[in-house]
């Protein structure tokens, strides 16, 4: 049948999801899969009941696209599309609901304040200590996040992020090693651990920097592959993911794993996560494409 592709949007991380798009659109068109690819706007619903379309695959990132909105616009025209679902993509979106999330579940995530206004900062690295990081609760690519070394540059660092959301969340900073899991049909994908020499790994260091490393196998021993995959697992279905996505988080110096997001629609560019993952299982790019897709299958 056909497939329409979702790309662009009109959150901050556009720009990735056009590549994202792109590659998602092109794999499919390689494969035979009669797939359009559509610049989403805000009329994208009626975009896609204009036209006849049997499943839709969602590559897009950020608030509107992977946030439970275009999701719920799906549900009412009865188009089965990739990913999570209205929930999970809301849930996920949302760092501070996950994290409350996963505490409820008993799972490891750093320990943090929800930023309100009034609220009293010096009291705040009392008790998370420095460094710490500011997010705002719904992005993605790390955009509108700083590192905070030292108490006088906390309240630039939230007003910044306040420039992306009305609420963000004060994170204590796990110094440590990196680690992203994707998940594909439930299944975990090779571990990928990361490295940058910047202060963390932001967006240049994702989408424009050279000097990132990925290792992929990550090297780690068997039994702590196995702790953070179970983890990684958790977290997902703790969110209500569903398909494919992609869960980051951090691994102390003592080895303790620490849940930092999942992402439910993860990049799909040349330098994304994922499709590394992916090829270190021994699949390509296009059945990668072709395998998510059929996750919306019944
Ligand atoms: N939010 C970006 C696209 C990612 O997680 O890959
Ligand atoms: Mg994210």
């Amino acid at each position: 049948g056909r497939v329409a592709v979702l790309l662009g949007g009109w959150s901050a991380e556009r720009e990735v999801s056009l590549k994202s798009g792109a590659a998602v659109h092109e794999a499919l068109r390689r494969q035979g899969v009669d797939a359009v690819a559509i610049d989403a706007d805000r009329n994208v619903l009626q975009t896609l009941s204009e036209d006849r379309f049997d499943r839709v695959f969602i590559a897009l990132h950020g608030r509107g696209g992977e946030d439970g909105v275009v999701q719920a616009g799906l549900e009412l025209l009865g188009l089965p599309y990739t990913g999570a679902g209205v929930l999970g993509s809301a849930l996920a979106m949302d760092k501070l609901r996950s994290k409350w999330v996963w505490q409820g579940a008993g799972l490891p995530t750093p320990a943090f304040v929800a930023y309100e206004s009034g609220l009293d900062l010096s009291a705040v690295t009392d008790a998370l200590g420095l460094p710490v990081i500011v997010k705002p609760a719904r992005e993605g690519s790390s955009i509108g996040m700083a590192k905070v070394d030292s108490p006088e540059q906390l309240s630039a660092a939230c007003d910044l992020a306040l420039r992306y959301d009305r609420e963000i969340v004060i994170e204590q900073w796990i110094a440590g090693e990196e680690y992203t899991v994707s998940i594909l049909d439930d299944q975990v994908l090779p571990a990928i651990r990361l490295e940058t020499p910047r202060s963390f790994y932001d967006y240049a260091a994702k989408y424009q920097a050279t000097d990132t490393r990925y290792h992929c196998p990550c090297g780690l021993p068997d039994d702590a592959m196995q702790t953070l995959e179970q983890l990684a697992l958790a977290a997902f279905r703790a969110v209500d993911g569903c398909g494919w996505g992609r869960v980051d988080l951090m691994r102390d110096a003592d080895g303790a794993f620490w849940l930092l997001e999942v992402n439910t629609i993860p990049g799909m560019t040349d330098h994304s996560l994922v499709p590394m993952a992916a090829k270190a299982a021994g699949m390509d790019f296009d059945e990668l494409v072709l395998r998510i897709l059929a996750t919306t299958l019944p």
